[in-house]
């Protein structure tokens, strides 16, 4: 049997298998509300067989969307809409839900990407006045962002707080708490964007804790739920956010509670210089998990199922999530346990589906058996 395919724990969570798919903005809400769109995406990748679903960056303050279009979970409305989406994948399919719950910071008010992804200036009908760390535009010529003060700070902590307990109504398995890819708690933990001088900035202890006060702060919002946090572990910039200090912070969350590290990178600066390649965050998922004994959620061009199943052997994660893979292959997780000679979850409706070569790769995979 594969590691692939095997079971795992994260947190209080049963997982039937190693496979998670990565959060995707979709950029297909309306005022933060979810869409038919939405139903049809999730309901899509709900049938794939990966054991973890993970709902989109969901902003959960109004003016913490990246763009006019993003999900939101800032009010019962929001939840609502949620709701029968849910219910239906819970019909149809085992996959475990998470949602990732966000805020863009200074990286807000953007056009989707599809429209070129602008900064949309605040004088503009479409657009708001950004919040951040510091009044440090993410590039030269987009928005300063105004520095949050203390009231700021607590609206987006309980903001954090009231969507925590909504997802929890909602009856979510887990949640993903953003702070990667240099949005708002991001942009607390980098020095290029945080240039505070009181307790919220400077040293790495003062930079570290307000994104450990709104962990701290969902954790006890969401008792008995898997919580955890997606990092950028390095921002790719000399005198950025680096990999040391990510181990440090992620010993930090392991201290409150934190149920697993999904380990992403890059994000908070336009001077990045990433060196991609087929894994190519995967040796940071694998310190960050052998130094602090945290699960790891490992991301980043995984493509084979015998990538994705050595980078579990040699123990660089617990889980590795694919993101443009799953949309490119929404049943990727099913071409991976027939190439591995595992089964995987099917719908009954699709029980004929298989080359005859696979005729057990479905199994006994019924509804409420896993
Ligand atoms: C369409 C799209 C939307 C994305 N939206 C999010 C998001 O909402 N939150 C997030 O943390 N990452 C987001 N990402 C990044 C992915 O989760 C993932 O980390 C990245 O694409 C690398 O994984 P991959 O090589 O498997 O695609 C997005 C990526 C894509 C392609």
């Amino acid at each position: 049997m594969s590691m692939l395919f095997s079971p795992y724990a994260l947190g209080p969570l049963q997982l039937s298998n190693r496979i998670a798919i990565a959060p995707m903005c979709q950029y297909s809400a309306i005022e933060g509300i979810a869409t038919d769109w939405h139903m049809i995406h999730l309901g899509n990748l709900a049938l794939s067989g990966a054991a973890l679903l993970i709902i989109e960056a969901t902003a959960v303050v109004p003016e913490g969307r990246i763009s006019p279009l993003d999900l939101g979970l800032w009010s019962d409305a929001h939840a609502e809409a949620l709701e029968p989406i849910v219910r239906a994948v819970r019909r149809h399919s085992p996959i475990k839900i998470a949602v990732q719950l966000a805020h863009a910071g200074r990286k807000a008010s953007s056009e989707a990407p599809w429209e070129g992804g602008a900064n949309i200036p605040p004088d503009q009908e479409r657009g708001w006045q950004t919040l951040a760390p510091s009044a440090v535009p993410h590039a030269q010529g987009e928005t300063v962002p105004l520095a949050l003060d203390r009231e700021g700070l607590a609206r987006v902590r309980d903001g954090f707080v009231a969507a925590a307990i909504r997802s929890s109504a909602l009856g979510l398995d887990a949640i993903e708490i953003h702070g990667a890819h240099g949005y708002l708690l991001h942009q607390f933990l980098s020095p290029l964007a945080n240039r505070r001088d009181d307790e919220y900035g400077g040293s790495l202890e003062n930079r570290m804790r307000f994104p450990l006060e709104v962990f701290a702060a969902v954790r006890a919002a969401a008792p008995g739920m898997t919580v955890g946090m997606r990092i950028s572990a390095t921002d790719w910039v000399e005198g950025g956010w680096e990999i040391e200090q990510s181990v440090r912070f992620a010993q930090e969350l392991k201290q409150l509670g934190c149920d697993f590290i999904h380990v992403s990178s890059g994000g908070v600066s336009p001077a990045q210089q990433i060196s991609l390649g087929p894994g190519y965050q995967i040796a940071f998922a694998g310190r960050i998990r052998k130094e602090t004994g945290m699960p790891t959620i490992g991301v980043g061009l995984i493509t084979e199922p015998e990538h994705a199943e050595s980078i579990l052997q040699d123990g660089q994660a617990d889980v590795v999530a694919l993101a443009r893979a799953m949309l490119f292959d929404p049943r990727w997780p099913w071409h991976a346990a027939a190439k591995l000679g595992d089964q995987v979850f099917a719908p009954p409706q699709y029980w004929r589906s298989q080359p005859r070569e696979h005729k057990a790769l479905f199994g006994e995979t019924r509804l409420g058996q896993r």
